[in-house]
This record gives C-alpha cells, sequence and structure tokens, in this order.
C-alpha cells in the first residue's frame, strides 16, 4: 500500500535523515577545522592541546559533568558541546573566540555551571565550551580592602580567602559555597547581607573581560557603559569575563543566627503575614528570610505547612532579642533561638553544617546534582492571609514533590541603589522577592513535565499577588518559561518581553552597549541581549 499519507511521510523522513547527516558531516567539518585553528595559535600551541576535549577524549564526560547543578541537563539526549576548552591563561581564551568565530561556532562560557536552564554548557546547535575552571586564583588584599577574583572561583571560595586574612572583612554575595563568580557576579548575585550592602555586582569596582575581537580589556579601557552591562545584565552576551575586582565590606567580629521552625498549629499563616509587614523596613542588619515547605504533620496523613525563619544579624545577641520584641514580637524570639559566631562561620550555617565543621567545606566543589526547575516573583504588597492559604494548598499537591518558596526580604541599602546604577533593577519598592523551586528525584522525562508543570500552575496562581507590568523576575535565576529569543534569530520586538522582566528599562541600555560592542551577536544565547541589527 502507498498511500499519499505514507509516501509522503518517506520523503519528509529522508530529508529529515538527508539533511541531518548533511548537518553532522558539516558540524564534524567546522570542528575539525576549529580544532586546527586552535593548535596553529603561537604561544598556545604547546599548552593549548592538553585543555582541549572533544568527545573522543575518556576524559570528556567528566569534564562536562563536573560543573553540571541541574539534573535536568544531563540526560544522554541533552545536546553536547563538540568541545570543551578549559583555559589556564589569557590567550587560550583568545584563541578559542578568534577560531570559534573564524569558524562559526557557537561558544558558551562556564564558570559554576548553576544556570538554572543550562545555558552555559547546553545549545541546540553546534558549539563549544570555554570553562573556566581553572581560572580561579583570588588575590585578597587586607589594607585596601579589596580582591581581585577569577570568573571561575566559587563563592565559597571567596568566603574562605577572605576569612585567611580577616574575620572582619566578608562580601555580601550568595549562599551555596559552589555557586561561580562568573555568573554570579555578572547576574547580580546576592546573600544574606543585601539588605546591608546590597548585591555582589554593586560592590564590583574593576573588571577584566575579552570581547568578540579577542581583545583583553579592563574597566577603563572597556569603557563605562560595557563595565555597567556586565554587572547585572549577563556576561555571557558581551564577552567572556576574567576576573573581577571588588570591595570587601566591614563585618562584625561577631554577628547572631537563628533559625526557628513554626507550624501551620503555630499559627504560620498569621506570621507570615505579619512578617510582610517587617522584613524590608527592620534594622538593616538584620536578614530574615523565610523558608517555606509542605512536610508530613503528627497524626497520619496529614500535612503541615512549615515555615523556617533563617536569619543573619550582623551584631551580637543583646542587640537582637530586644530589636525582635520590637520589631517581630510575634515570632516569640528567645536567646536560647540563637547563635553568636563569626561571620564566615555563618557562611557555613547557612548550609546547614553542622558547628563545627571545618571551613575547608567551603572548598569542595564534589560534583553531584539532582534536576530542578525554579522561577523567581517580587512582591510589593503585602499577600492577603487567604492569598498564602491557597500557597499553602499548592504546596500540599502531590506533584508539588520537594517543593520549596524562599521569601527573601529586600529594603535596606537595595531601596537605596537606584534602579539604572547597574543593569538589575529589583530596588525600592519591593517588600520581597519569592524564589519557586521544585526539585525532583524520578528520573526521565515524563517525571519532569509532571513536576514543571506543577511549578507553572504555582506561578499561575501566584499572579494576583505579585508585581505587573512587568511581572519582575531575577536573571540568576534564570526561566526560559518567561520567553526566548528564537533559534538563531534574535529580535528586539521579541527579546523585550523577558527583557524588560530581568532589566525594566535598562534593558534598552544593554542593547545599546551589545550594538557598540557585539553588533555581529557572536555572544549569543537563548537569553542574550540582541545587537539592535537584529531589530525586526
Ligand atoms: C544551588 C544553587 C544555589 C544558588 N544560590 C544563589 C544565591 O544564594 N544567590 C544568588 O544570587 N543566586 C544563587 N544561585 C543562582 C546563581 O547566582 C546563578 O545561577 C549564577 O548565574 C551562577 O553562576 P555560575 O558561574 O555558577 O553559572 P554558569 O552556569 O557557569 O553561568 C551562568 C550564566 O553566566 C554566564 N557566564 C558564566 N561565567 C561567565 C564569564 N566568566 N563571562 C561571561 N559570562 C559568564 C554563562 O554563560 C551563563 O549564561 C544559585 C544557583 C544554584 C544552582
Ligand atoms: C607569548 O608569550 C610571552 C610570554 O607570556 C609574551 O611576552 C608574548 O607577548 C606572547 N606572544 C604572543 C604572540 O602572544
Ligand atoms: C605552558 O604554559 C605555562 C603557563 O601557563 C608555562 O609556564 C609553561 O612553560 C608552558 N609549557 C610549555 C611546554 O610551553
Ligand atoms: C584528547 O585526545 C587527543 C587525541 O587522543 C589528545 O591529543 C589530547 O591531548 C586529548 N586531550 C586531553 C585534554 O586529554
Ligand atoms: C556524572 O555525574 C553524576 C552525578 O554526580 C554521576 O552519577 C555520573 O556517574 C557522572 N558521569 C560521569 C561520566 O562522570
Ligand atoms: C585574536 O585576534 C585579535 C585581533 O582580532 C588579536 O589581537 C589577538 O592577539 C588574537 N588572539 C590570539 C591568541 O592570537
Ligand atoms: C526545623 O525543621 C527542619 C526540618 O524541616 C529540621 O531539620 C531542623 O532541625 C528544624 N530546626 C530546629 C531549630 O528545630
Ligand atoms: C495562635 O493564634 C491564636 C489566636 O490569635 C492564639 O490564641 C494562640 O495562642 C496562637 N498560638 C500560638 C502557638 O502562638
Ligand atoms: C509522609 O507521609 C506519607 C504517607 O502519609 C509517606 O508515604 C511519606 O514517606 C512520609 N514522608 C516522610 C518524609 O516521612
Amino acid at each position: 500500500m502507498n498511500s499519499p499519507i505514507t509516501s509522503s511521510m518517506s520523503s519528509l523522513l529522508f530529508l529529515f535523515l538527508f539533511s541531518f547527516s548533511l548537518a553532522s558531516s558539516a558540524s564534524a567539518h567546522t570542528h575539525e577545522n576549529f580544532l586546527q585553528c586552535l593548535s596553529h595559535y603561537p604561544n598556545t600551541t604547546s599548552n593549548i592541546s592538553q585543555l582541549i576535549y572533544t568527545q573522543a577524549n575518556s576524559s570528556y564526560a567528566s569534564v562536562l559533568n563536573f560543573s553540571i547543578r541541574n539534573g535536568r541537563f544531563s540526560s544522554p539526549t541533552t545536546p553536547k558541546p563538540l568541545v570543551i576548552i578549559t583555559p589556564l591563561q589569557l590567550s587560550h581564551i583568545q584563541a578559542a573566540i578568534n577560531c570559534s568565530r573564524k569558524h562559526g561556532m557557537q561558544v558558551r562560557i562556564r564558570s559554576g555551571g548553576h544556570d538554572y536552564e543550562g545555558r552555559s554548557y547546553v545549545s541546540q546547535v553546534p558549539f563549544v565550551v570555554i570553562d573556566l575552571i581553572n581560572l580561579r586564583s583570588i588575590t585578597v588584599d587586607v589594607d585596601e580592602r579589596t580582591a581581585w577574583i577569577e570568573s571561575g572561583a566559587t563563592i565559597g571560595e571567596l568566603y574562605y580567602r577572605i576569612a585567611e586574612k580577616s574575620r572582619t572583612l566578608g562580601f555580601p554575595a550568595g549562599v551555596c559555597p559552589t555557586v561561580g563568580i562568573g555568573g554570579h557576579f555578572s547576574g547580580g548575585g546576592y546573600g544574606t547581607m543585601l539588605r546591608k550592602y546590597g548585591l555582589a555586582a554593586d560592590n564590583v569596582i574593576d573588571a577584566h573581560i575579552v570581547d568578540v575581537n579577542g581583545r583583553f580589556l579592563d574597566r577603563q579601557s572597556m569603557g563605562e557603559d560595557l563595565f555597567w552591562a556586565i554587572r547585572g545584565g549577563g556576561g555571557a552576551s558581551f564577552g567572556v569575563v576574567l576576573a573581577w575586582k571588588v570591595k570587601l565590606v566591614p563585618v562584625p567580629s561577631t554577628v547572631t543566627v537563628f533559625s526557628v521552625n513554626r507550624t501551620l498549629e503555630q499559627n504560620v499563616t498569621q506570621l507570615v503575614h505579619r512578617w510582610q509587614y517587617v522584613a524590608d523596613k527592620v534594622d538593616e542588619d538584620l536578614f530574615l528570610r523565610i523558608l517555606l515547605q509542605s512536610l508530613n504533620a503528627s497524626g497520619e496523613g496529614k500535612r503541615t505547612i512549615q515555615a523556617t525563619f533563617d536569619t543573619l544579624f550582623l551584631g551580637g545577641v543583646d542587640r537582637l532579642i530586644p530589636l525582635m520584641e520590637k520589631s517581630f514580637p510575634e515570632l516569640g524570639l528567645t536567646k536560647e533561638d540563637c547563635i553568636e559566631m563569626s561571620w564566615i562561620e555563618s557562611t557555613l550555617y547557612f548550609n546547614r553544617f553542622s558547628s563545627g565543621e571545618s571551613l575547608d567545606v567551603l572548598l569542595d566543589r564534589t560534583p553531584g546534582f539532582i534536576p530542578f526547575k525554579g522561577k523567581s516573583d517580587y512582591v510589593k504588597e503585602p499577600i492577603p492571609e487567604e492569598g498564602l492559604e491557597g500557597l499553602w494548598e499548592k504546596l500540599h499537591e502531590e506533584t508539588a514533590g520537594r517543593a520549596q518558596l524562599l521569601f527573601i526580604p529586600y529594603g535596606g541599602k537595595m531601596a537605596e541603589i537606584s534602579e539604572s546604577e547597574i543593569p538589575f533593577p529589583h530596588r525600592a519598592g519591593n517588600i520581597y522577592k519569592i524564589h519557586h523551586v521544585v526539585v525532583w528525584e524520578e528520573e526521565g522525562d515524563e517525571a519532569a513535565q509532571r513536576h514543571i508543570s506543577w511549578i507553572r500552575k504555582l506561578y499561575a496562581y501566584m499572579t494576583p499577588y505579585v508585581s505587573k507590568n512587568p511581572r519582575a523576575a531575577y536573571m540568576n535565576y534564570r526561566d526560559l518559561d518567561i520567553g526566548t529569543n528564537r533559534n538563531g534569530v534574535t529580535s528586539y520586538t521579541e527579546s523585550n518581553i523577558w527583557g524588560i522582566k530581568y532589566f525594566k528599562n535598562n534593558f534598552n541600555r544593554l542593547v545599546h552597549v551589545k550594538t557598540m560592542v557585539d553588533p555581529t551577536n557572536f555572544f549569543r544565547h537563548e537569553q542574550s541581549i540582541p545587537p539592535l541589527s537584529a531589530r525586526v
């Protein structure tokens, strides 16, 4: 039988196979030329071959694997890079960029690999990963209160190196020690000191970057526009950021932490509701975040909601207790709930390491991942109690798996910095940010789809309670659901949709900078800033 349908299907199939083999031989060809090109670079020749991994190298899989932090992008069907380069020095990066351009290879830049959507190591077209794992030196200058940090270092390594030299200096970056400097700083970067000192990107004072022409630039030679763009606009649209110079910040020799759990039976709804009137207004030394999850209650088959009030206070317990009694007496905090420690120990505490653990855990980069999907929201008006109760129902749903919400208080320094100071625009007027995340252990696409669909419904449920026009989002919690550049086509009108969510009015300036520094759109990915030439 040769019905019209089957015959057109077989010619489609033929076309598909044909174009597939064409595409793969074309890419094999490009990638051979690309490797040839690399090997011809002077100065780098003797070393660079030891830094290039193709799929034929036995260590390719483990090098790729090492910095994958989302198990959603580690399956056999996830597109893999043709080549991974792990540069040791500037000229290796220059060679990688020059040769990629010459041979039409797309480049992805990876520092710590924590991208929520795997964009530093996944692409739909033939691509090369420049993996900065070997560029991780950190130089701390205590007298000048500054540090130079290479992008491949982690924030745990940074905290460790600061603590080696001083217990009264710190840095306001994120919580999880394996997060990479390159993505974190270029996307904003916040942690337990954001109410006092702002974001990591707010404290960057110089940077080194390799641009699309293979040129090495510092703050002075790159100019203030590009220097502005890479502090929160995402580095990957502009070049490879090699290193950052930051201002260190003073921290008291004693800080106080507590972690207090409350459940539904302990009036969690009222407490969370009340927290919304307090968290962004209290003393900026106080960072009082809430972690929410659904747990089994005592009594079979019953569920409860647990809120963990996780706190860093930049001062001693004797100042904290009266402050809490005045501003948030409903929590019923006691001195016994509190622990005094050094700031560096608090970075361990927030990662649930037991007290007395060696600081060496901050250096631990042991690979490991489970699949997750995250999203973000900003809250400008307190959510009413009924709204919170509806949220608890969502968290109780079976498909929620291991879902968690984090409520991260703003105010303080965050409200003082202008929206256009750096590309990160979420400043005054935000009470808190929500981090929605669902994590699962089951393997396979079906489970992933089930949990992703759950978090999308949760996000829909939140619509009336969160920021609007735009519904703002945090770029470092990358979410491709809010919009992407189409494969190969980057149009201003389309990218504007997600662009204003991440950057508000700063998106236009980012487009302007992109047009100046990378008019041919060499550095691109699903959510990279488009140059104006691509405007339609
Ligand atoms: C477990 C976990 C905990 C987290 N905790 C926090 C937190 O407490 N606070 C917070 O603010 N965020 C947090 N994040 C989000 C994190 O800040 C972002 O995912 C960040 O972009 C990760 O940087 P990276 O270098 O590890 O990631 P990568 O995946 O390597 O890079 C992320 C993006 O930046 C680009 N990029 C990376 N390096 C460079 C470079 N050198 N030059 C140019 N572009 C570059 C990549 O191409 C990619 O687009 C967390 C993420 C995870 C997975
Ligand atoms: C080669 O390396 C040396 C030492 O690092 C440097 O001085 C020289 O400029 C480099 N030459 C080129 C062509 O990059
Ligand atoms: C490789 O590069 C390093 C610098 O990164 C240099 O010290 C060393 O001499 C080089 N080795 C060879 C064989 O050229
Ligand atoms: C990858 O394999 C090639 C060919 O066997 C070899 O020349 C190269 O040194 C290998 N690269 C690494 C990083 O081991
Ligand atoms: C990749 O990492 C996962 C999780 O750490 C591990 O189970 C797996 O064996 C690794 N694969 C390779 C090839 O290293
Ligand atoms: C890459 O090209 C630029 C010029 O486009 C040049 O200045 C630079 O030296 C090249 N990089 C290397 C490693 O040769
Ligand atoms: C809070 O609850 C978590 C479980 O969700 C538990 O691990 C932790 O020990 C509790 N904290 C305190 C102080 O009881
Ligand atoms: C919860 O709130 C009710 C009414 O406001 C109050 O009577 C009760 O003591 C509270 N329970 C706890 C554990 O705080
Ligand atoms: C919670 O309860 C369910 C059934 O009531 C049980 O299957 C599950 O293992 C429990 N989870 C935990 C973490 O105890």
